[in-house]
């Protein structure tokens, strides 16, 4: 019988001797890779304007798009934003976790961060190594998705290392991020409004507020994001490349049929009609959007590595977390 094994360390377990060797790099100014529950991030000071900077080069972002700064908990997310009656509910009810509050500024947040504008995006991820690595830090940290600007977002380590190995100072390895899509980016006032749908859905919201809370379309999802209306002051995922694959993307209703050509990769939800066919990735068999939402993106990545002439990609229920596959997949697809 062969020896037994010391067991792996917990996955996300904080080592201290890495945790403060990567807050050290942030201190000085440069990028890790730091994982959420969400997706892992790249993460940087965000106060230091040289390393909010960097950021946006290493992901070859367009500098009119904002980062979220992350806080290790609430009071430390008042220090760049000013909180306003719904957002302290928001907070206490959901923070750790995968919402992001738009909030008046403070001054001394660098305009890089928030691409000028008087807002300024804020949450408190819910994972115990990126919490280890704010409080470390001791700063709060500007962290878009760890991915090429425009690519689909990383939830393992070893998608950042593929994208963005050489930009990083080091990755915090934390395992699979337990959610799978980005947050929910919440403008708080005058009235709630999603303005991208995330880790905590709609409805959730809704009940902590004890008001409805609608979801932007397009137009008022560019519009919040510019002061004057300029059309060029848009969100990234009013980019049709968003989460874009290699390969082209098409979606379909779950009614629709598989295509016949056995050539192109299917994403699929439950999986129901693909009996004996390759190339397809199965997101939840049980039909559960938490599940789907968990694997989205690898799922997404496996396909597209096939390099299929198209990955055609199962549309979800349009409500719960649903709401969030469905945009990433239409996104995916160039639909916006
Ligand atoms: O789950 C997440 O949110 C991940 C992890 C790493 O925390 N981060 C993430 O960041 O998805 P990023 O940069 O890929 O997306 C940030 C989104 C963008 O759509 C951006 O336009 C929006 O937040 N945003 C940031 N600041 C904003 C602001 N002041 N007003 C409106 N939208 C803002
Ligand atoms: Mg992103």
């Amino acid at each position: 019988m062969a020896d037994e094994q010391s067991p792996p360390p917990a996955v996300g377990n904080p080592d201290p001797g890495e945790v403060a060797a990567a807050a050290a790099h942030l201190r000085a100014g440069r990028l890790v890779g730091m994982p959420t529950e969400t997706v892992y991030g790249l993460a940087a000071n965000a106060l230091d304007p040289a390393a909010v900077l960097a950021v946006f080069t290493a992901k070859g972002r367009p500098r009119f798009d904002p980062l979220i700064v992350h806080a290790a908990d609430a009071a430390q997310a008042w220090t760049v934003a000013v909180p306003s009656p719904r957002a302290l509910r928001l907070a206490a009810a959901f923070w750790p976790g995968p919402l992001t509050l738009i909030l008046p500024r403070r001054a001394h947040v660098p305009d890089l961060v928030t691409s000028g504008l008087d807002t300024v995006a804020v949450r408190v991820p819910d994972h115990p190594l990126a919490l280890a690595l704010i409080r470390a830090a001791g700063v709060p940290l500007a962290a878009p998705s760890a991915n090429r600007f425009g690519r689909i977002s990383p939830t393992t380590a070893a998608h950042v290392r593929e994208q963005l190995g050489d930009a990083v100072a080091a990755i915090l390895d934390g395992g699979p991020c337990r959610i799978g899509v980005e947050s929910t980016v919440l403008r708080c006032d005058p009235v709630p409004i999603v303005l991208r749908p995330g880790g905590c859905t709609r409805a959730r919201i809704a009940a902590v507020l004890g008001e409805p809370v609608a979801l932007a379309d397009r137009d008022a999802r560019a519009g919040s994001l510019s002061p004057t209306g300029a059309a060029a002051r848009v969100a990234p995922g009013l980019l049709a490349s968003h989460y874009a694959p290699r390969a082209p993307l098409r979606l379909k209703t779950a009614a629709e049929p598989w295509p016949a050509d056995p050539a192109i990769a299917c994403l699929a939800f439950t999986g129901v009609g693909l009996a004996g066919r390759s190339r397809t990735e199965v997101l939840s068999p049980a039909g559960d959007p938490a599940e789907a939402a968990t694997g989205l993106f690898a799922a997404l990545r496996r396909l597209d590595a096939l390099q299929p002439p198209e990955i055609v990609a199962e549309t979800v229920p349009d409500n719960g977390l649903g709401e969030a596959i469905n945009d990433r997949l239409r996104r995916a697809a160039g639909l916006g």
